[in-house]
């Protein structure tokens, strides 16, 4: 085994053929859809000023305790991000385009947390935010996209929870009246919970821990501390989604690690795999924190779906598979090698997926090597072929059986048979 220093980092892994595929085909997927929506996509950098990631709220496990943050050689204090959102909304500031503003991003976060299945330190993310309505079919049109995209990955067991947190004044009502309620009974709850409680008692609503279970079930809900206004606002958002027929739960409980959150809350939870780490992707809307950052107020709403654990839903319902080879057509030439690097050229300029073999190896080790390389068809030279300016192209998967055709021939011939 490799000495644990030339190891990936504790939470991180490598990506390899075929899953390095699959990622950047579903982010591919993700883009047709978002960008038929009328996203386009930024690119932010992967570390910020620290300040940028406070703004998610200091009393949050994000930024209190799975920030990588460190000094850079000029002396600012920088932090890898822990999700793109902030970002977004720091580059809205920066170049404040016009609204509304609908952006997608893909790529990786960094969080310090307890790695397990489903759980990385390193871990890639697809998202979008729109900056500038508060209309509620916007939240709307939001949660359907992520939801249009699950279904076009296959996946069929995605539950859709959602929640109004209410306004910035309901959402302190409803802090206090959390607090009055845990504060009851403070002795019964873990001891996380207490300290959870000083910090951020909406927080102690997400444990799982069963000495909190009680005082949860009993906790006042979120959803009788809403304003007439954003009870009206969260009304619309649901029967928007109930005309787009997309089904959805109502979880007064549903509360999010990060600390931006007003109005629309939402969770897609996959239910084909282990309860623990199921959150395959969340959001909601931000209408502080343009603000927070010193931009103009503009209200915000969006999502980040996790690509690792989509991924791994799709594992469980089978759905979005990932491609069975790396090319389609396996070149052997015993003839000394000229004819490969002449006819891998001129299949892969006409877009076919074509590799070989090297050093001069034998008939036999060639036609293993094809075998091996998954590839669907074979384009064999010999010194026959080679004295009559011919190839045979066979079919190394069905029975499609094996022709001699003229050089000329070759990547018209395989056109057609890898139709
Ligand atoms: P989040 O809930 O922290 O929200 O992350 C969104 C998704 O990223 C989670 O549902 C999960 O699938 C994935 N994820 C988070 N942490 C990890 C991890 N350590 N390992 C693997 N996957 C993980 C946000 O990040 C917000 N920025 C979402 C948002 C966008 N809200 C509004 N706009």
């Amino acid at each position: 085994m490799a000495d644990p220093i030339y190891r990936a980092p504790k939470g991180t892994h490598d990506v390899l053929w075929p899953e390095s595929a699959r990622r950047r085909a579903l982010v591919g997927v993700f883009a047709d859809i978002v960008e038929a929506a009328g996203y386009s996509e930024v690119v932010p950098p992967m570390f910020e000023h620290v300040e940028v990631f406070r703004r998610l709220g200091d009393a949050t496990d994000v930024v209190r305790k799975e920030m990588y943050e460190f000094e850079d050689r000029g002396g600012r204090h920088i932090a890898l991000r822990p999700e793109q959102t902030a970002s977004i909304v720091r580059s809205f500031g920066e170049h404040r385009p016009n609204l509304p503003w609908k952006a997608w991003y893909a790529g990786p976060n960094f969080r310090y947390e307890r790695a397990q299945k489903g759980r990385f330190r390193q871990f890639d993310q697809v998202g979008i935010e729109a900056l500038g309505p508060e209309d509620p079919h916007l939240d709307a049109e939001v949660i359907a996209t992520a939801w249009r995209f699950y279904e076009c990955l296959g996946l069929q067991q995605v539950t859709l929870l959602v929640n109004s947190l209410g306004g910035p004044d309901d959402r302190a009502r409803y802090v206090t009246a959390l607090h009055d309620h845990f504060s009851t009974d403070i002795d019964s709850l873990s001891e996380d919970s207490r300290v959870t409680l000083a910090t951020n008692p909406l927080r102690v609503l997400d444990s799982s821990r069963p000495e909190d279970a009680d005082l949860i079930a009993s906790a006042p809900s979120m959803l009788d501390h809403l304003s007439a206004e954003a009870g009206d606002h969260f009304d619309q958002v649901k029967a928007a989604l109930t005309g787009l027929e997309i089904p959805f739960t109502i979880e007064p409980r549903l509360v999010r690690g990060l600390d931006y959150y007003v109005r629309t809350t939402f969770e897609f939870t996959s239910e084909a795999f282990d309860a623990a780490q199921n959150a395959i992707g969340g959001g909601g809307r931000y209408d502080g924190l343009a603000e927070a950052m010193g931009a103009p107020p503009t209200p915000g709403v969006g999502f980040a779906l996790g690509v690792d654990r989509t991924l791994m839903a799709c594992d469980a319902e089978g759905a979005f598979a990932a491609p069975d080879a790396p090319v389609d057509v396996f070149v052997v030439d015993t003839t000394g090698g000229e004819a490969a690097l002449l006819i891998t050229d001129e299949l892969r300029r006409a877009g076919i997926r074509a590799d070989r073999s090297w050093d001069d190896r034998s008939m036999k080790a060639q036609m293993r090597a094809a075998d091996r390389s998954g590839a669907a068809q074979a384009v064999i030279v010999g010194d026959d072929e080679l004295q009559s300016n011919t190839a045979a192209v066979r079919d190394l998967r069905g029975d499609g059986g094996q022709e001699t055709v003229a050089r000329t021939s070759i990547t018209e011939t395989l056109l057609a048979r890898l139709k």
